[in-house]
């Protein structure tokens, strides 16, 4: 052995003796499961794969607290022993060499062979299961119950109901994993020590930029040209008078065909705009084509054009018209129309669309106040109002009392100040008509950004009883398939 390695053998020979307390193998356990349960999520945190807090602080904060704890044991341990032995005259004068023969040294050899092996065994279970749980939508929906309730519920009902969180929330890559989990861990502690804001503030400013999010799955290039959109309406009259309005969307997209992606969302086009925080209200606008060379900024009433950043300001994507893809909160009359239309209201029931709104937009102190006074109150306005429903369509009020229940708890969520309207929806005239119709052209005043009717849709009927165009596509029933 060379020289150096023997004076370090011999001045390690004591540790090794006193290492062998129950303390010290303590430690040693810590730092060996941590060590390799960091190993084991080094590579998925990487990979950018799993999406919740939980995680976060689990790599940045519960293995490193472990490693340290266990390399603070080990040596006290040491103290310990040393101390305990030296007081009852028992410390040894000398120390066996390390190899073989030594029993303490065997001993401590196969302690960490052994923890080591089983922490590889145990631990890959463990987080294979883990990580594979924790990326799940149960996790996001329901872990932090409260605080995602009101989007998990929405979420179950739309569209992107088999997208995981994850796939919008965070995206493919480790940076956007990386900064997601500094706010997660951020989060976990506003969820434990209750601090989190009631409601969830939006716009999320820190959301990855949503091209290259939604991009994964819908890309401008693929869009259809154009869509056909029924809205059923029902009337606060006795009868629910049903008329519909019917819309052929100009989706467009991205490759030369125009509509509404085509102008926004294109090859080529960038939209900057500066606005207040809620980004509900525009001061400029700049609107740059790079295949037609086109620039024009667009500025609010009062607003100077010489003083605006054109470098500066958030780019337009995808969130700024659909801010809600995948949690989609309703206001009364609109979920009403929605329900009835697909017969879970029965529209025979007199006055159900004006009554029934009416009990959605009362005050409820939680959900479960709602779920038993609105069909309790539902039943007796009929009773009261008009005893022959209650003895001819019973069974059709206590289904109306159940679906106004359940429109109530997919959208208001007393617990975390979730109201009706609490996030309106971008796509719509109000989030369109931000812009359009309402900012000019900086140089010429009376040009505003466009908004004659027929540009973002053709209005093939409004407002309509019975309307003619439904009839010669044969789509007659309120309920079709296309119907909003
Ligand atoms: C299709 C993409 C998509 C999916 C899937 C998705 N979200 Fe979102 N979510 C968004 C976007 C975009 C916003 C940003 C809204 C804004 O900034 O105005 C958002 C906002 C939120 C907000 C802020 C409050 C609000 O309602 O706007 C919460 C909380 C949230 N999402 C939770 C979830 C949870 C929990 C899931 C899974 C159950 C989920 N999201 C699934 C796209 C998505
Ligand atoms: C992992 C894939 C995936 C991602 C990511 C994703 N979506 Fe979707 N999206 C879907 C699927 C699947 C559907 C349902 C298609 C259908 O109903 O035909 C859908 C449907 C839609 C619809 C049509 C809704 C309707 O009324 O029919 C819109 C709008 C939409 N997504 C927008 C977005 C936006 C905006 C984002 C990004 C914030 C996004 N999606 C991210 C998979 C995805
Ligand atoms: C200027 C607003 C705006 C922007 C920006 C925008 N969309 Fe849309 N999108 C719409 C409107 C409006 C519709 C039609 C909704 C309807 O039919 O009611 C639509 C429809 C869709 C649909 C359904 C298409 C179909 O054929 O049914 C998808 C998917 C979609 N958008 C995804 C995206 C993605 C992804 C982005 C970003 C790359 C994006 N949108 C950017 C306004 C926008
Ligand atoms: C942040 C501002 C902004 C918002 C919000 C916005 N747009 Fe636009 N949009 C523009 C600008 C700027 C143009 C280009 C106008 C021009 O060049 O004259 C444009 C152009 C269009 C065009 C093409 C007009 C034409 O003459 O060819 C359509 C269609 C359109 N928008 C639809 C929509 C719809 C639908 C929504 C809402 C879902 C919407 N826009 C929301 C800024 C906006
Ligand atoms: C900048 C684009 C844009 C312009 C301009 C525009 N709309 Fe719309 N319109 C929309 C969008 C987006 C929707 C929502 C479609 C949906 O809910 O799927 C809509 C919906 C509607 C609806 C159905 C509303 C409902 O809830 O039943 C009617 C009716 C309508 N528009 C009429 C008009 C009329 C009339 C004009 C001219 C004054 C006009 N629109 C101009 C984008 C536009």
């Amino acid at each position: 052995m060379p020289k150096q390695l023997r004076s370090l053998s011999g001045w390690l020979r004591p540790y090794v003796y006193l290492s062998s307390n129950s303390l010290s193998l303590v430690g040693v356990i810590f730092v060996t499961a941590a060590s390799v349960l960091w190993v084991y999520l080094l590579p998925v945190f990487l990979n950018g794969m799993a999406g919740d807090p939980y995680t976060g602080i689990l790599i940045f904060m519960g293995l490193p607290s472990l490693f340290l704890l266990g390399l603070i044991i080990i040596p006290l341990g040491i103290i310990v022993r040393g101390r305990r032995e030296r007081r009852k005259g028992i410390y040894p004068a000398s120390f066996p060499p390390l190899d073989f023969k030594n029993r303490d040294w065997r001993r401590l050899l196969l302690f960490i062979g052994v923890t080591t092996a089983v922490n590889v065994v145990i631990g890959g279970q463990l987080v294979y299961s883990g990580v594979n749980y924790m990326d799940s939508v149960t996790f996001c929906g329901e872990t932090c119950h409260t605080v995602m309730k009101p989007e998990y519920v929405a979420y179950l009902h739309s569209p992107h109901a088999r997208v995981a969180c994850v796939k919008c929330h965070i995206g493919p890559g480790a940076s956007w994993f990386v900064r997601s989990k500094l706010s997660g861990t951020y989060q976990v502690f506003a969820t434990i020590f209750n601090t989190f804001p009631r409601p969830i503030p939006v716009p999320i400013t820190n959301l990855r930029p949503a091209r290259a999010t939604c991009e994964q799955c819908h890309w401008p290039a693929r869009f259809e040209g154009n869509r056909l959109t029924i809205i059923p309406h029902y009337a606060s009259d006795e009868t629910n008078t049903l008329t519909e309005d019917v819309l052929l969307m100009h989706i467009g997209g991205g490759d030369g065909q125009g509509g509404i992606h085509g102008a926004h969302v294109s090859p080529g086009v960038t939209i900057r705009y500066g606005s207040d925080p809620s980004r509900q209200k525009m001061d400029w606008v700049y609107y740059t084509d790079t295949r037609t060379g086109k620039k024009t900024l667009f500025v609010a009433p009062g607003v100077d054009p010489k003083s605006v950043d054109t470098r500066k300001g958030r780019i337009m994507d995808c969130i700024d018209c659909h801010n809600e893809p995948s949690h989609t909160f309703h206001l009364p009359g609109k979920a009403m129309d929605k329900a009835m239309a697909n017969g879970q209201i029965s529209p025979s029931l007199p006055f159900v669309k004006k009554e029934g709104v009416a009990l959605l937009e009362e005050n409820y102190s939680s959900q479960a106040d709602a779920a038993r006074r609105i069909p309790e109150e539902l039943s007796a306005y009929y009773q009261s109002s008009n005893p022959s429903v209650m003895s001819q369509q019973k069974a059709a009020v206590e289904q109306a009392g159940k679906s106004l229940v359940a429109i109530f708890d997919q959208n208001v969520f007393p617990k975390m100040n979730v109201k009706w309207g609490t996030y309106p929806n971008s796509l719509s005239h109000e989030g369109c008509f931000r812009c359009h119709g309402a900012l000019h052209n900086s140089s010429v005043t009376y040009m505003k950004i466009p908004k004659h009717c027929d540009m973002c849709h053709t209005i093939l009927a409004q407002d309509s009883k019975n309307p003619k165009i439904l009839d010669e596509l044969q789509l007659s029933d309120p309920g079709g398939s296309s119907t909003k």
